[in-house]
Formats: C-alpha cells, structure tokens, sequence
C-alpha cells in the first residue's frame, strides 16, 4: 500500500514536472489584423522603434567600441546574442526584427507581430524571455503598436542570422507563465494629464527596469528607479544612477531644465565624431535615441519620475573597474 502511495506520488510529482516543461505559455491566436499604413503612423512607429522603445538599441549589432554604442551601419533589426559578460542566463539572443523573409519578421502576419510585442508570444507560440519587455508594452495603446508595425514593415530586411536564445532552467521553465493574453482595446494615454502620460512614456521607455537593482531575476522591492543595476561588455561596466527624486542621491534637486539639457547635451554628437567607449564614459543609457526625445516628452517623463517614491541610494555609475575585467 505505501509502495502504491508512493509510486504514485511519484508518478505525480513527475507528470507535474513533465507538464511544467512540456506546457506552451497562455496565448491566444493571433489577431487577422491588418494595419492600415499612414505617414503619420510610420513617422510615430519610427519615433517608437528608434527612440521612445529603443528596440533597435536591443535588436541590433553595434559598435560598442564607441560611446553609446551605436547601432552598426545597415543592420538595424538584424538580431543580434547578448554578450555573456551581462551574467544572463543563458544564451539570450534578441532575434532579427527586420522584413528578411528568412531570418526576419518578413512572413510573420501583422497580428503575429503585436502579439510578440505586447504578450510574448513568438510565431510558434513559444514563450519569449522576458527582457523582451513584453510585460510593459502590454500597455502600448493600440494606436501606437499599429504605428509600429506599420513602420517596421518600411525597413529593409537584413540578410544576418543568429542563433536562437538558450536560456538555462529552470528560468526556462518558470518564464512560460510570463506571458499573458491582452483583453480588450488599449487607449492612446492622455496627453493633457501630463502624469499619466509621463507614466505611459516611462513605461514604454524601461527606464524602471534598468534604473532597479535586480536579484535572480527579479527587481529589489522598495528600490525602484534608485539605481544600482550593473551592466558590462568585455572590459567596462556601468552602473544604472539613482533617478527616484531623493534629493541627495537621486534627481530630488534637479529642475526640469537641468533634466532636458542633460539629453540635450548629447544632440552634438553625431555618427562621425562619437567620443571613443572608455571605462570613464562607458554607459547602456539609450542617450542617442533619447537625446531626440521631443521636448514635451521629456518633461512629461520627468513629471513623472518627481511623483515616485524617493529612494536614499548613492550610485557610483562608472567605478573604476576596467582593470579588473
Ligand atoms: C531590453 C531588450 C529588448 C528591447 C528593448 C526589445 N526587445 Fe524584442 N526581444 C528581446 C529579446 C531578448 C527577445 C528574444 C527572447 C527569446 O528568444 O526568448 C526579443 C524578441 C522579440 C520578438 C520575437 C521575435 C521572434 O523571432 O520570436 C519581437 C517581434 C520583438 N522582440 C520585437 C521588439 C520590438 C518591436 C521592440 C520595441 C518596441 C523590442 N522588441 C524591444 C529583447 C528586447
Ligand atoms: C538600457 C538601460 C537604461 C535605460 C533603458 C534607461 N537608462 Fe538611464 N541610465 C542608465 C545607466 C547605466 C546610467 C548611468 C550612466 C550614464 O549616466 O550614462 C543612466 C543614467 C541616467 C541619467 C543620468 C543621471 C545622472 O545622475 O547623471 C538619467 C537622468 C537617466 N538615466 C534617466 C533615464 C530615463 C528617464 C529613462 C527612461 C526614459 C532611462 N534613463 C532609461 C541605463 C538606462
């Protein structure tokens, strides 16, 4: 009798584990959507995919030889395998986002698309990593996901394959119950409640996830936006800085002019005289997409950032490490 108990149990324990590994993540069919192309949605699908989401900054070869890292000529969306020096786990290889039929997104349907983006869901129904930041654009209004495929189907296909992610276990596991369904039509944030679409702009930009310590995996509960989070490539690193309005250790003290023409700043810099990536200057911080933020856009952001929760944390964004790597 206890044998039985215990084979059964067993035969639970392992049908359980089986079907942990075996189970697709929660989807649904992709939309029969058709999105209808404008110049005015492709002029704000571009503005998403260059500057606001930066999906670019992730899809992409680029040239960390130089500040910013600059997206290399020609292979914008070409995919691209994460170097391993970022402590990810796995091999996490953001895939080719270009109209190439082979590598690309060039058969994928338009409905295929927005449900990849917004619920992590690829074309096969497997479960996307969730850096893949699938979990914010969630609330990307409907207008704005539309506007985005509609510019992504304007960019030329780029003929570059890369493998596929590997990601370990049992993260590989665990990430299938990411993925979630999106009910029902998302609005267009509202404009005039300069708050709320500072939020969605924050939201859309991930400047929470890199701007919060992270522990397997996960965010440091109470230290949102306080900074802390280290990123490197073979032989510099960069510490993300405290943007909670602590007036000490976060941006508490900055005004909104000082905020704007730290993104200004860096509207000199072009393609051919981008200052080389050094220990002292070395940084993730999207500042080349950023930088051409609209104006209002930046004061909505940081309308936004002055009403979270202060978090005293002092950051040392470029410690002096190069040597040690
Ligand atoms: C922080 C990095 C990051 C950003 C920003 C990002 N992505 Fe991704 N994306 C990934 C990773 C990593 C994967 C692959 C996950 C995997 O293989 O499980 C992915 C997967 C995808 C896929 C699925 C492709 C396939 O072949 O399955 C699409 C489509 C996609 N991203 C589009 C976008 C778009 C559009 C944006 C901007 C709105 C964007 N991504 C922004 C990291 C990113
Ligand atoms: C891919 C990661 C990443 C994203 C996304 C990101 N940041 Fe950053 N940010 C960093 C890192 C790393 C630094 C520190 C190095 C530097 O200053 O460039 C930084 C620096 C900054 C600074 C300078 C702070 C100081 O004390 O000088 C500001 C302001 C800032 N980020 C705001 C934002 C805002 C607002 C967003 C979203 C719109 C955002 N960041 C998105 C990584 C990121």
């Amino acid at each position: 009798m206890k044998r039985m108990i215990l084979l059964g149990t067993l035969v639970g324990v392992v049908g359980l584990a089986s079907w942990l590994v075996m189970r697709g993540p929660k989807s649904l069919r992709a939309s029969s959507i058709k999105v209808e192309r404008s110049e005015a949605r492709v002029a704000r699908g571009k503005y998403i995919y260059e500057q606001l989401a930066d999906c670019e900054g992730c899809h992409s070869e680029r040239d960390y030889k130089k500040f910013g890292g600059p997206v290399l000529a020609g292979m914008s969306g070409s995919g691209t395998v994460f170097p391993k020096e970022l402590g990810l786990p796995g091999r996490i290889a953001p895939p080719n986002i270009s109209q190439d039929p082979e590598h690309g997104l060039g058969q994928w349907t338009d409905g295929e698309i927005i449900r990849a983006v917004r619920e992590g869901v690829s074309r096969d129904g497997r479960a996307l990593f969730p850096m893949m930041p699938y979990q914010s654009y969630a609330k990307m209004s409907d207008e704005d996901v539309e506007s985005l495929v509609a510019y992504m189907r304007t960019m030329p296909a780029v003929k570059h394959q890369v493998p596929p992610s590997k990601v370990d276990f049992p993260v590989n596991v665990l990430m299938k119950s990411a993925p979630q369904p999106v009910a029902g039509k998302i609005p267009a944030p509202d404009r005039q409640n300069q708050v709320a679409y500072g939020k969605y702009l924050v939201g859309m930009a991930g400047c929470e996830t890199c701007h919060t310590k992270m522990e397997k995996g996960a965010p440091v509960e109470g230290m949102n936006f306080a900074g802390g989070e280290v990123f490197r490539v073979p032989g510099l690193e960069v510490v993300s800085a405290n943007i909670s309005p602590d007036p000490e250790t976060g941006i508490g003290a900055w005004t909104e002019e000082r905020f704007l023409d730290k993104f200004r700043g860096y509207r000199n810099f072009t393609d051919e005289n981008l200052p080389v990536a050094v220990q002292a200057n070395f940084t993730v911080m999207p500042w080349l997409g950023f930088r051409k933020l609209p104006d209002d856009d930046l004061k909505a952001i940081f309308a936004y950032l002055k009403t979270v929760k202060p978090v005293r944390n002092k950051v040392e964004t470029h410690p002096p490490v190069a040597s040690k790597l």
